[in-house]
């Protein structure tokens, strides 16, 4: 098709704003994705694989990630499980339904049916144990005694992951075990949890863990178990660099037949400084709205203030909706000081207050994810470039 034929049409939007949703270019991630798919090769083959705990604040393509992640370990044989951590949800609620899944497939396998069976036996009694209903569940298996059914987590997950990671491997098979939202399980589950991938993984079974969560997971984990830091690896999801930015919003536009004037595609680079989320969101409603066949550094100048607005109403504001009135004033002082990483001591100084006063607010901001604790002990938003949204909310 002529170039001046083609409209830049609203219906062949290729851009995907929204959480988890697929980018249409997915730039940037080669090396995470080659990482995964050893990872999950190896396992399957029985080798020694590397678990991977992706970590990265919100909107840099993290849950994108674990779908993709899922679809290569499927590809290299695994079973997969792929659980999202509410808050306050426990882990073995969540697991229960997913290991029953694997355990069932693995029973109709010849190889591996007995060791499945035996496994499902215990998942039944660790169920009745931790009062996790499943429907259907009770009826026509009991329980293995001894297995699982301590009431201990600590004790009783590992032994369904062996159970499991035996029976896959009788079948030549793997679990692929995915959880996005890591930092929101309780100490105890986070736990219980690293003890059971240290079990299997000294024990040389194909299961894998793949974890997505916000930068404080690292700590959190290492916190929980110090051999943690060994156990996984952490790849950074961050930003984008300024060629893979570039691609992710120049290759979709051309795969519809427009283009896109290299100051314009500089323009977006440079102002969402790579972050995924608002390289969607911007290259979305720039589409939207111009004629085309290219798009010019004035229309997306000219759509700059409806992806603000879009983003603030919706990306930033969701987020600080969940806090107190206590809690918002303890943001907009951290974001009145201009941009992180914030020493606690200024906070409390620009707010007027001790520091142990202060401690409850930001343990509560901390859990509902808003902020975290960085490396060298300063606190900073999860949300890229948060400060300079509540800047734009005034006081
Ligand atoms: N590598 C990438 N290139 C371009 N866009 C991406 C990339 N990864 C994610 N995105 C986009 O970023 C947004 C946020 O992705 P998501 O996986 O939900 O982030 P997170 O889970 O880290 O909050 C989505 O709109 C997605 O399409
Ligand atoms: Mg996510």
């Amino acid at each position: 098709m002529p170039k001046h034929e083609v409209k830049v049409d609203p219906y062949l939007n290729p851009f995907a704003p929204g959480a988890g949703s697929r980018p249409p270019e997915l730039a940037g991630r080669d090396s995470i994705l080659e990482q995964a798919r050893i990872s999950c090769g190896r396992a399957v083959r029985g080798k020694h694989a590397r678990s991977l705990m992706l970590l990265g604040l919100r909107g840099t393509g993290k849950t994108v990630l674990l779908n993709e992640i899922e679809k290569i370990g499927k590809e290299e044989g695994l079973l997969t499980s792929k659980i999202e951590s509410p808050e306050d949800a426990s882990l073995a609620r969540l697991l229960v339904p997913e290991m029953r899944k694997v355990m069932r497939s693995l029973s109709v396998v010849e190889a591996s049916k007995s060791l499945a069976g035996r496994g499902l036996r215990g998942l039944r009694g660790f169920a009745s144990i931790f009062r996790i209903e499943v429907a259907g569940f009770e009826i026509g298996i009991d329980p293995e005694p001894g297995l699982a059914d301590s009431g201990d987590l600590e004790f009783d997950l590992p032994d369904l992951f062996v159970a499991i990671g035996e029976a896959a491997q009788a079948a030549g098979k793997g679990w692929l075990l995915l959880i996005d939202e890591v930092q929101y399980l309780s100490e105890k589950d986070l736990s219980a949890l690293i003890v059971s991938m240290h079990r299997v993984s000294q024990s040389g079974l194909p299961v894998l863990f793949v974890g997505a969560g916000l930068p404080q997971v690292a700590r959190l984990a290492g916190d929980a178990k110090s051999y943690a830091e060994r156990l996984f690896s952490y790849p950074p999801v961050g930003a984008l660099d300024e060629v893979s930015a570039g691609r992710a919003v120049r290759r979709p536009i051309e795969e519809e037949g427009a283009a896109i004037a290299d100051s314009a595609l500089n323009e977006i680079v440079v102002r969402t400084q790579g972050y995924p989320f608002f390289l969607q969101e911007w290259a979305s409603i720039t589409w939207n709205n111009v004629e085309g066949p290219e798009i010019t550094l004035s229309d997306v100048q000219q759509t700059y203030k409806e992806a603000i607005v879009t983003l603030d109403e919706g990306f930033f504001k969701v987020r600080i909706d969940r806090l107190t009135k206590a809690e918002v004033q303890f943001v907009k002082a951290m974001a009145a000081s201009g941009d992180g990483p914030y020493p606690m001591a200024d906070i409390a100084a620009a707010m007027g207050r001790t520091l142990s006063s202060l401690g409850p607010a930001r343990a509560s901001i901390i859990k509902k994810g808003m902020i975290y604790s960085t490396d060298h002990g300063y606190l900073d938003f999860t949300v890229p470039l948060f400060a300079e949204f509540m800047r734009r909310q005034g006081s």
